[in-house]
């Protein structure tokens, strides 16, 4: 089978994976109005192309907090990573190593983050954290992703509890038995762990602001909150002294019914100025959403599904095909619009049918 856009890895993923782990990953939160919509917001967004630009030399490199990568894509922390493959995180740290871009590692890894650091040692790595009811767990756990090399702390602020996802629920999901939140063994002995291998509300849902503060006693890692959908909440993140935004919406498995990313990523930008630096996920699917998601003032955009079904294909090596992929139809997306290198794209080069 010849492997040419995302869509072909998802529809292998489909095909291949248990249905239990296909529904898990492709899950949205009620009617999933809001999955799709992140998806269907970028066709309503056309480029405004620059022609006799000179494009024969490219270059997509840009900088995440000051290290560099070679091209605008990261991984966006997913759980679970051993139900789409074996070796789980371990080949999801390889491939973005290999593809020199950054990873951002869930708390919900099936690996520890010392076997993810050890798969690939000086891979350019964040860590997400959410914050559990016994303080004491999240504290270790941001201790040793420092210790370990992890360059960011990632605060998932969409999640106080888990938002409804019909499939998940029909199937009654589970880990499967030899599979463990390994960052987190031992820390719930003995209890019933029904909740996506968790106890049931382990998560602490009174996290306010102010915990911010809290992370940064803990921690000199810089600290990026992910979630953010309005200028309210970005003012608010500036303030709190984060260094970074991810735009997202949890792949529209919170709330059902907010904005696609892409059209939340405008008010979030014109409320930030520049002050930090402001990232998006949610519905990329090929190297022209990335351009647009620039285009619009993202410095980079992660992906969640097409890493899991890239690993579902074949590990390591399948997700490396994901980002090699998304990586040059987004150059070849640059050099049609007149963009010869990251710097040059701007608001300039789109237009909107609609908003
Ligand atoms: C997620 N997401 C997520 N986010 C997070 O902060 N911590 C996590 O552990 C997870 N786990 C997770 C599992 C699965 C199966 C999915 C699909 C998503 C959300 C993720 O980081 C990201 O916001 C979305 O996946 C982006 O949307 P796309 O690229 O999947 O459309």
């Amino acid at each position: 089978m010849a492997m040419v856009c995302l869509s072909d890895f998802e529809a292998y993923a489909k095909k291949y994976l248990p249905r239990i782990a296909w529904d898990f990953f492709a899950a949205g939160a009620d009617e999933c109005s809001t999955r799709d919509e992140n998806i269907l917001a970028y066709k309503r967004i056309h480029f405004r192309p620059r022609m006799l630009r000179d494009v024969s030399v490219m270059d997509t490199r840009t900088k995440l907090l000051g290290t560099e990568i070679s091209f605008p894509v990261g991984i966006a922390p997913t759980g679970f990573h051993q139900l789409a493959w074996p070796d789980g995180e371990k080949s999801t740290a390889r491939a973005a190593n290999a593809m020199n871009t950054c990873y951002i590692a869930s708390t919900y890894s099936t690996c520890t983050l010392e076997e993810i650091s050890a798969a690939a040692p000086g891979g350019f790595r964040w860590f997400q954290l959410y914050i559990h009811r016994n303080r004491a767990v999240s504290q270790q756990l941001v201790q040793r992703a420092e210790a370990l090399g992890f360059q960011a702390l990632v605060l998932t602020a969409d999640l106080p509890y888990t938002g409804k996802r019909r499939d998940d629920v029909r199937n009654g999901f589970r880990l499967p038995p030899h599979m463990k939140l390994k960052n987190l063994e031992g820390a719930f002995e003995g209890d019933d762990c029904s909740e996506y291998g968790l106890p049931p509300n382990s998560l602490d849902p009174s996290v306010t602001w102010n915990d911010i503060y809290w992370l940064q006693s803990l921690t000199r890692l810089p600290i990026i909150i992910k979630g953010i959908l309005t200028k309210e909440d970005a003012e608010l993140a500036v303030r709190h002294g984060a260094q970074g935004i991810i735009v997202s919406n949890h792949g529209g498995r919170q709330l059902d019914g907010g904005p696609a990313t892409i059209d939340a990523l405008i008010e979030v930008v014109e409320a930030v100025q520049g002050r930090i630096e402001v990232y998006l996920d949610g519905g990329i699917r090929k190297g022209s959403d990335v351009l647009k998601a620039l285009a619009l003032g993202a410095k980079c955009v992660f992906i969640g599904r097409p890493a899991l079904w890239g690993l579902a294909y074949k590990g390591e090596e399948g997700l490396q095909d994901v980002l090699r992929i998304l990586r040059d139809e987004f150059r070849l997306s640059m050099a049609l619009a007149g963009c010869a290198s990251v710097s040059e794209i701007g608001r300039h080069l789109v237009q909107f049918s609609k908003l």
